[in-house]
């Protein structure tokens, strides 16, 4: 008799233990939803940065080893000499497919998700916008 009466308590005990752990986890991972960087973001740090460089400056740590190098998409020369459709297209096709650098590799996969495409080219055009 005496362990049951110790026994719920306890029960009760755990029992609140959890809901508050899975309320923390809860909170925890909506927080990070939101403040999670875009697939296209990530992608750009992961994929491209390496040659354009974080900040699109065309810096990244390997730009130096391709002639041409990749362009400084700070500059508002280059952005206003390519079309978002320009973008688009050497992101999708490479370098190679287009006469231009074969460094540049083409993404054909990104076909089937617009939205990254999208957002890579915002990405680009957010480089011209920084002060
Ligand atoms: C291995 C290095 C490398 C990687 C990785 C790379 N690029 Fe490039 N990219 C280049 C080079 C070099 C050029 C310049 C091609 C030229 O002008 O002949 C280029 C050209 C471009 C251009 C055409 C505009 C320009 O600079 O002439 C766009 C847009 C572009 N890259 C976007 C991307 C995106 C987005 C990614 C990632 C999904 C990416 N690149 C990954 C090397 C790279």
């Amino acid at each position: 008799m005496r362990s049951v009466v110790i026994a719920i308590p306890l029960t009760l005990a755990v029992l609140a233990v959890l809901a508050v752990v899975a309320g923390g986890c809860g909170k925890n991972s909506s927080q990070s939803a939101g403040g999670q960087p875009s697939q296209a973001q990530v992608m750009f740090d992961t994929k491209c940065a390496v040659c354009h460089g974080v900040n699109g400056a065309g810096d990244g740590p390997s730009a130096d080893a391709f002639e041409p190098r990749p362009h400084n998409y700070t500059d508002p020369a280059w952005q206003a000499s390519v079309t978002d459709d320009q973008i688009k297209e050497i992101i999708l096709k490479g370098g190679v497919n287009l006469g231009k650098s074969p460094a540049m590799p083409s993404h054909t996969l990104l076909r089937n998700r617009p939205e990254v495409l999208d957002g890579l080219v915002k990405i680009i055009r957010g480089f011209g916008k920084r002060p």
